[in-house]
């Protein structure tokens, strides 16, 4: 594709990456405040995680509070909440322990908490008006990315939306990723986080706003998806696979820091509203159709994804060689037992889905744009593993 924009590139994050980088949590934090609030999952699979993470402040001298509150879908309730016990608790820093519900939940709490609103008028467009809460994130999960992003995804159940908003306020002041913390985490969640990643990296490569330093990290974050999936779920010890699908989850979310995603998280955070589905299931069971859609908007990066994931593509021309590029990502999805269309995981033809979908300006960062006839193409060809984008709209 032809690169004729400027661009500029900035991750204000400091990143502490590698196997057993979480021990010097408490020596990291120092200077961040003397009392964390510690952010992690209602279910406590993740507690053994954070009594360390107590043990490793307490020993710098620093005291904690939990909120082991967070559960997937996390709801501005659930912030408000987190926010007032960080406010009577006199927390000075929070941290978010786990997959990006996790993560997110402890960005809007760290803006809640100075700003004492509700965290909707913010996800509405308020100005902020305090500088948010230092936020140290460590992920467990390898797949939102959200560990070097600007974006926290919050839904409203009563008014049935779940938003996706970024301030540059939200990155998090220090992100530990180890490798280690992910080795016990379940198949099922190993494949829908690592799908959430390929989407970000697929979606931040083919955008408008895609820049010549998003595209590598992209290009690098597809390929180790491709390589490393498949081995991370079916032998969840391989230290590598996890090593590097940590990796593709960090560099696809600095592409999409810069580059955005596209009409697959458009699709996907609708039908998530409406159905609480899990977030990366339901944007990659989107994607191929999405590929689809846009696949003649640039044959070159299509063919590139082909071949970075491992398709034979030596001697095709550039237009063959890009068609294959969905069924590459068709591939992946049925090798990593999970389900292979939206309607296996419940959804159903909405008109409120295709509502979310169409306000204008959703489709602004697609190089191609969408009506809602076409989402509603989109969405009819992701329904059923026999279908996509091309045999809906060519019966
Ligand atoms: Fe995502």
């Amino acid at each position: 594709m032809e690169q004729i924009a400027d661009f500029k590139f900035d991750i204000p994050t400091r990143i502490e990456f590698g196997n057993q980088v979480f021990k010097k949590l408490g020596k990291l934090c120092r200077g961040y405040g003397n009392k964390a609030l510690v952010i992690s999952y209602k279910d406590r699979s993740l507690h053994a995680f954070v009594e360390e993470c107590v043990f490793l402040l307490k020993a710098e001298n620093i005291a904690t509070c939990l909120f082991e509150e967070v559960e997937a879908n996390p709801t501005h309730t659930l912030i408000n909440k987190g926010a007032e016990l960080a406010c009577s608790e006199g927390c000075d820093f929070v941290i978010g322990l786990g997959g990006g519900s996790a993560i997110d939940t402890a960005k809007a709490v760290s803006v809640a908490t100075v700003e004492k609103i509700d965290i909707w008028e913010i996800v509405e467009g308020k100005e902020l008006t305090q500088t948010p809460l230092p936020l140290v994130a460590i992920p467990t999960t390898s797949g939102t990315g959200s560990e070097v992003t600007q974006y926290a995804v919050i839904s409203n159940r009563e008014l049935k939306r779940k938003e996706g908003f970024g301030k540059k306020e939200f990155y998090p002041h220090l992100s530990l990723l180890d490798p280690y913390l992910t080795v016990g985490m379940p198949s099922s969640i190993t494949a829908a986080t690592g799908l959430d990643a390929l989407t970000h990296a697929i979606e931040a490569y083919t955008t408008r706003l895609a820049n010549p330093l998003s595209d590598l990290l992209a290009e690098k974050a597809i390929q180790l998806v491709a390589d490393n999936l498949r081995t991370a779920v079916y032998s969840g010890q391989n230290m590598q696979s996890r090593y590097n699908m940590m990796l593709a989850s960090m560099l696809a979310g600095m592409a999409i820091t810069h580059a955005d995603t596209s009409l697959a998280h458009v699709i996907g955070e609708a039908i998530g509203a409406v159905f609480n589905t899990n977030h990366g299931l339901t944007v990659a069971l989107t994607l191929p159709a999405v590929m689809e859609y846009n696949c003649f908007t640039n044959l070159d990066k299509f063919a590139n994804i082909s071949a970075l994931m491992g398709e034979a593509v030596n001697h095709l021309a550039p237009r063959d060689a890009a068609l294959l590029a969905s069924s590459a990502v068709r591939k992946l999805i049925g090798d990593v037992n999970v389900p292979t269309c939206l309607a296996e995981m419940g959804v159903k033809r909405d008109e409120t889905v295709l509502d979310l979908c169409s306000r204008p300006g959703w489709d602004a960062t697609n190089l191609r744009s969408a009506k809602r006839a076409d989402f509603q193409d989109l969405i009819e060809g992701s329904l059923s593993p026999e279908l996509s984008y091309w045999k809906i709209t060519t019966k």
